[in-house]
């Protein structure tokens, strides 16, 4: 075997370690492009950095990335070592119909005669002859089979070409970059919807109807003040709390208040409604259960105790729990322990609990349909929020509160009531409490014509409900009252109509 000379020698070292440096150099691109791409706040520039690294690493005169936009054209979003116009005239007649035609990637030699061929139109006076670039090489940016946009590569003199080798790298250098690209798009989508999140919570948070304060329940009338003190020393203590009164006099509103103002307040604040969940479920939904515990039971569930757990529960119609569950709660405040439907151990809760409700519960326990140990368990501290026909001074102040808040809330201009509405509001005797206030002031607001004020006719009709009401007040009365209350409207609409004057008014009868 011929021994090659060493000239030849020479030229294959020479020849291999140009490819060996050329591998290297590819291989520290794609780690340093993972590195950077590794770096969030890089990614801002990706673009740019992608094109700048390829042109050098590819040695080529000049390159872009284009992305595709809502429709399938194509915008640069980064160009080195190249006019845009050029790109841009490129990109729009050769490369979105390349696209489409699915003929990416594309390599050749001669641009010009690639341009000829697909029939596209020699460009205009604006280009100067070679800016066209001459060696041209172009790969899908595709990430799955979506393409995102492409990378362009130029070479501007004759006979120096890109390799098929050079296609294979980039192409593969594309997918990853598409794959970075989409992440990115993501990430950003994602990070402008948290921040958009972020700005509802702190608005929701600031909203003192969804974190309510104590100054929600000040107000003119003295026992609601007296009750605003209770709150305050009742929340510091920690113990539990009976909350007693009418449905819609605010006893969630408290207990949501006991809650924020207590050392608890970083913790959850659940609320359940006792009566409203069917008896079957109840202690599963409060306890929790095991897997397979019952039919229907495919998952094991912890309850809403140990999900209250470092915060308060509010037992809402507490007089409706069942009794087999009254025996539950009452281990849950003596123990502070749970025991999951189906499981034969205790768990450790630390919960506060607020009980609520609008019966009588002492009149239950004499009734024997609720415990009596339980009854003063829960009745440490009681809390009784009046209804509102016991606090007329508030129901202004109220409705107004109101008003203002939802006519923010849709952009309207009312300022407030007119003297007839407000001497509406003042005479109906709220049997739904504040909660009906706010429906009416609401309604009202829906109702209402041009003008700034809520006018009489605005308010839904309260007169039917308020006479309805006065009639149930009536009949409470003796007959004999009531009968007398009767003649003493006759005589005196008699009266009106007379003008006054007893005698003929005895005749009208
Ligand atoms: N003092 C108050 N200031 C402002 N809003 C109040 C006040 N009291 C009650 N509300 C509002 O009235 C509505 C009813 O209150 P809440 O739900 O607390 O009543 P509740 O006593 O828990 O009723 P239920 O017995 O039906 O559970 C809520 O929209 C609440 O925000
Ligand atoms: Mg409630």
């Amino acid at each position: 075997m011929a021994r090659p000379d060493r000239g030849e020698a020479d030229r294959r070292i020479q020849n291999l370690t140009e490819k060996l440096l050329g591998t290297f150099e590819e291989l520290d691109f794609l780690h340093s492009m993972a590195a950077f791409l590794a770096r969030p706040s890089g990614v801002g520039d990706l673009d740019g950095y992608l094109v700048r690294e390829t042109v050098s690493i590819f040695r080529a005169d000049g390159g872009w990335l284009a992305r595709r936009g809502e429709g399938s054209e194509l915008r640069s979003a980064a160009v080195h070592g190249i006019r845009a116009e050029v790109a841009e005239f490129l990109n729009e007649r050769f490369l979105v119909p390349l696209i489409r035609a699915e003929g990416l990637p594309l390599l050749v030699d001669d641009l010009e005669s690639a341009l000829q061929h697909r029939g596209v139109e020699r460009p205009g006076a604006e280009f100067e002859g070679g800016e066209l670039p001459r060696a041209f090489l172009a790969c899908p940016l595709a990430a799955n089979t979506e393409v995102l946009g492409v990378i362009v590569l130029g070479k501007n003199s004759r006979g120096d070409a890109f390799t098929a080798g050079d296609q294979k790298l980039l192409t593969t250098l594309a997918v990853q970059a598409a794959l970075f690209i989409k992440n990115a798009t993501l990430l950003r989508r994602l990070e402008a919807e948290a921040r958009s999140l972020g700005k509802r919570v702190e608005l929701l948070e600031s909203d003192t109807t969804a974190r309510p304060d104590l100054s929600r329940i000040q107000s003119e009338s003295p026992t609601m003040r007296r009750l605003a003190d209770q709150v305050e020393s009742a929340a510091a203590s920690g113990a539990t709390v009976l909350l007693l009164g009418e449905s819609g006099t605010g006893k969630s509103l408290v207990a949501r208040i006991l809650h924020r103002r207590s050392a608890r307040r970083g913790g959850p604040f659940v609320e359940v409604n006792c009566g409203a969940i069917p008896a079957g479920l109840i202690e599963s939904e409060l306890f929790g259960h095991a897997r397979g515990a019952f039919t229907g039971a495919g998952r094991e569930r912890a309850g809403l105790f140990e999900e209250a757990h470092g915060g308060t529960i509010l037992l809402d119609e507490v007089a409706d729990l069942p009794p087999e569950l009254q025996v539950k709660l009452l281990s849950v405040i003596e123990q502070h322990r749970v025991r999951r439907v189906g499981e034969n151990r205790d768990r450790n809760v630390d919960v506060r609990i607020v009980a609520a409700t609008n019966a009588d519960l002492a009149a239950a326990v004499r009734a024997g349909r609720f415990r009596e140990d339980l009854f003063y368990r829960l009745n440490v501290i009681t809390l009784s929020i009046p209804p509102l026909r016991h606090r007329r001074e508030d129901i202004l102040p109220l409705a107004r509160r109101f008003l203002s808040e939802l006519a923010r809330e849709t952009n309207r201009r009312v300022t407030g009531f007119s003297p007839a509405a407000e001497e509406a509001l003042l005479e109906h005797p709220w049997p739904g409490n504040v909660r009906e206030l706010r429906n009416v002031v609401e309604r009202s607001l829906l109702l209402k014509g041009a003008g700034a004020l809520v006018e009489l006719g605005d308010l839904p009709p309260l007169q039917a409900l308020s006479s309805s009401a006065k009639r149930l007040e009536l009949s409470k009365e003796p007959l004999a009252n009531a009968v007398r209350g009767y003649e003493r409207g006759l005589i005196v609409a008699a009266l009106e109509r007379s003008g006054g004057i007893v005698a003929r008014a005895a005749h009208l009868g």
